[in-house]
């Protein structure tokens, strides 16, 4: 699928411009205008405003808008730190080689690698910014909920104020379901505060819950990264990374690809040093989280052991829930790009529809 033409409808357009309670801007720019559409939204809002479009193709900007053909990322380096609001909706793919434009991975973004081309436009719309200003940019479900692109979440976090974290109709993309956030990021250090978890639903956004300053630095920007708690499901996501696997020391387990009605984990190693919070027992139910077997589960009947984050356990002291799954197969839509994966949300909800 081609995701870099995905135009932001009008209406959700102007829903999410309305949101942003800001002062008139002077001048309002968007590095991939493409459907200026995001431009138009913010022109209705606040009249005096100037419009500046980019787009690497032809767009389908008018007069009103000041246009120019070029690449996103380098007209970025060119005018850094010039716009007091920054609007994206970058598009979601590949790029050939990492660090296509190395000079927008500088100061807190230097250790960054990345293969994907709207995490080099997120970087170059902060890089865009004047002291204060406020990007609004809609992002893949990825961005916000993968393990891939916690360093850089827990990046932004310490170094700009995330204001609001949207999550987008699945629809807004029409048939495609693309899973998308829309995230108010400002340009202002702010030691201590809650960002707003909310979403659009007949293009009102309504919060539902906060993530205070201090989780969302550590790089969990939803309510249900790590631990999901009713009355019937304890459901938590395992802490260790593939990165800290090695060829022996203390066993763990970690998804495996199979994705026949037999799956089961695979046993993987990490040094003695590691010190795991998330241990599966007998009895507990794996659940894979990521990957090719993303939505496959199992009834664990080994010794106590820790878990992977690409596993979520849940603990079933009554055997109700096991009754519940048995026989059945997770089978709602995967979320992700690139990589297939499922939130403990969604499992939950699978579970409640049993
Ligand atoms: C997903 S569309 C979004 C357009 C518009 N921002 C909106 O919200 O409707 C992405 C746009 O980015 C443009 N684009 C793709 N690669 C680009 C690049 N390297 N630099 C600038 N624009 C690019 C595409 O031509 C397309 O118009």
């Amino acid at each position: 699928m081609d995701y870099s033409k995905f135009y932001t409808p009008q209406k959700t357009a102007k829903t999410l411009i309305y949101e942003l309670s800001i002062p008139e801007p002077q001048k309002v720019i968007d590095i991939c205008c493409g459907s200026c559409n995001l431009l138009f939204a913010a022109k209705k809002k606040w009249n005096n405003v100037n419009l500046y479009g980019v787009d690497i193709s032809e767009s389908q900007s008018t007069n009103e808008v000041i246009y120019e053909r070029k690449d996103g990322r380098q007209f970025a380096i060119e005018h850094p730190h010039e716009f007091p609001l920054v609007l994206a909706n970058p598009p979601f793919d590949f790029i050939k080689i990492k660090k296509q434009f190395p000079k927008l991975f500088v100061n807190e973004f230097k250790d960054i690698t990345t293969s994907r081309l709207e995490i080099e436009m997120l970087i170059a719309n902060l890089s865009l910014l004047s002291q204060n200003g406020v990007l609004l940019i809609i992002l893949p479900s990825s961005f916000v909920e993968a393990e891939t692109y916690k360093k850089i979440r827990q990046i932004i976090a310490n170094n700009y104020y995330v204001e609001s974290i949207i999550k987008l109709n699945e629809t807004t993309f029409g048939a495609s379901r693309i899973n998308c956030y829309a995230l108010i990021i400002h340009n202002t250090l702010k030691t201590q505060y809650h960002t707003k978890i909310g979403c659009i639903s007949e293009d009102l956004i309504s919060y539902t819950s906060n993530i205070n300053s201090e989780t969302l630095k550590k790089g969990y920007w939803t309510c249900d990264n790590t631990t999901f708690v009713t009355n019937s499901l304890n459901i938590k996501r395992g802490n260790i990374s593939s990165a800290c696997f090695t060829s022996n020391g203390q066993p763990i387990l970690h998804t495996a690809k199979t994705t026949n009605c037999n799956w089961s984990p695979q046993i993987k190693y990490i040094s003695k040093d590691i010190v795991p919070t998330v241990f599966a027992e007998s009895g507990d139910i794996i659940v894979s989280r990521i990957g090719k077997s993303a939505g496959q589960w199992c009834l664990y009947k080994g010794e106590k052991i820790a878990i992977s984050d690409c596993l979520y356990r849940i603990k079933d002291l009554d055997t109700s829930l096991i009754k519940k799954m048995e026989g059945k197969k997770f089978d709602r839509n995967l979320k992700g790009v690139a990589t297939r994966y499922i939130t403990i949300t969604d499992f939950n909800c699978w579970i409640n529809s049993l």
